[in-house]
């Protein structure tokens, strides 16, 4: 079989490979990427010489991309990651949201309509997508698959149109399709502008712990893998038309996240945790902020059969210690293009 991932040089995407090439060694994955700043070719070092492994530089909002690549690479199963996914930057700049998100999924989608023209079963396209396309919850409640959408932010709104069109494709056209909504993820390799590698890297290096609000808002953690297992589980044994939520039914506020990073980060490596917590900084909130997000996995759970393997306490310490052990990877980032949008986006965040 021909796995088309597309985003696989991002975080998700590269935990995905790094998890899925080595092990199903008779299936050939085809890595299409466009490198934005939050890609990281670097990240997929080890699959470099894999036969059932290559990389295509392209990018989704260019459908004569697409269609070349698919007469090439003739693919069965698309898994489609690509994406701008970061809320601040969607904030900040709705544009590329809009063309990568929307634009890009649905050349895609036309891409599978076109080499996909019958109502195929031995064909899928897997639509990677998250929670907050349904808005936000009060103090109780979850996330079910019958949830109504309602985003918040230009980036929730740019996945809940891609989601849309995704369930309008299956059925007008019978494209074989499924979605997935899942929560926040943490683990190796997230770029350092969401809250838990922000959080460690700042902590390590001594730097102000900047916490939106109160910190009262909630998320609901789910470990990288434990979402690539439950992608890989839907892309088996899923029904096309169907939707399914992941989570990790691990709800946390904001600010017992940052505390719980200071303890681990004190514990290994040796510094007062009284000192890091007093880095934490309440910062201006963030416009439209959800305040909480929490899903019920049960379809998953028992249609499935998929359940997190991960705690959040196991999670969070291999977490810590991957950007312990991963100074270079860090450095090499930090130097780069994330540095100068920090600066420019973020250089005057005013204190609440
Ligand atoms: P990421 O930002 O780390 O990586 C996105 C990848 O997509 C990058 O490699 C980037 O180069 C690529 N890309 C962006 N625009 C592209 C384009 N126009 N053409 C080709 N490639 C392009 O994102 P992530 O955190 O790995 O998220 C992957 C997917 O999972 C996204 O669709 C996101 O909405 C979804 N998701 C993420 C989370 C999370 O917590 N990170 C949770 C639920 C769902
Ligand atoms: P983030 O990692 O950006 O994910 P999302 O917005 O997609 O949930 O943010 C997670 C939570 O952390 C969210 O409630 C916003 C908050 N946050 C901060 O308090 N400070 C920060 O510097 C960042 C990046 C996020």
């Amino acid at each position: 079989m021909n796995i088309l991932v597309t985003g696989g040089a991002g975080f998700i995407g590269s935990n995905f490979l790094n998890l899925y090439v080595p092990t199903y060694t008779k299936n050939n994955f085809i890595n299409l990427d466009k490198l934005t700043y939050a890609a990281n070719p670097e990240n997929l070092n080890t699959l470099e010489n894999s036969s059932n492994y290559c990389f295509e530089h392209a990018d989704i909002t260019n459908y004569d991309q697409l269609v070349q690549l698919f007469e090439i690479h003739k693919p069965d199963l698309v898994i489609h990651f690509a994406a701008e996914s970061h809320v601040d930057r969607s904030i900040h700049g709705p544009s590329e949201f809009i063309q990568s998100n929307i634009i890009g999924t649905f050349n895609l989608l036309e891409a599978c309509r076109r080499f996909w023209p019958e109502r195929k079963n031995n064909k899928l396209f897997l639509h990677v997508s998250t929670d907050e396309v349904y808005g936000s919850l009060g103090a109780e409640g979850y996330f079910t698959e019958n949830t109504a959408y309602d985003p918040s932010s230009p980036y929730s709104a740019s996945k809940a149109s891609s989601d849309h069109l995704v369930r309008a494709y299956h059925r007008t056209y019978g494209l074989p399709a499924l979605i997935t909504n899942c929560s926040n993820n943490y683990g190796p390799y997230q770029f350092p502008e969401k809250l838990i590698p922000l959080m460690i890297l700042n902590a390590l290096a001594g730097n102000p712990l900047p916490v939106y609000g109160k910190g009262e808002n909630v998320r609901d953690w789910l470990y990288v893998e434990d979402h690539c297992r439950a992608l890989w589980t839907v892309a088996e044994k899923g029904i096309p038309g169907e939707t399914y939520n992941i989570g990790g039914n691990n709800e946390k506020r904001n600010v017992d996240i940052v505390n719980q990073i200071c303890e681990v980060i004190a514990e290994e490596t040796g510094r007062d945790p009284q000192q890091l917590k007093s880095l934490i900084t309440f910062v201006q909130d963030r416009p439209g902020h959800d305040l909480r997000y929490a899903i019920d996995a049960s379809k998953i759970k028992k249609k499935l059969g998929w359940q997190p393997k991960e705690d959040f306490a196991g999670g969070l310490q291999k977490t810590i210690h991957w950007y312990l052990n991963n100074r270079d990877w860090v450095e090499r980032i930090q130097s780069g293009s994330y540095k100068n949008w920090i600066e420019t986006n973020y250089g005057n965040r005013k204190n609440s």
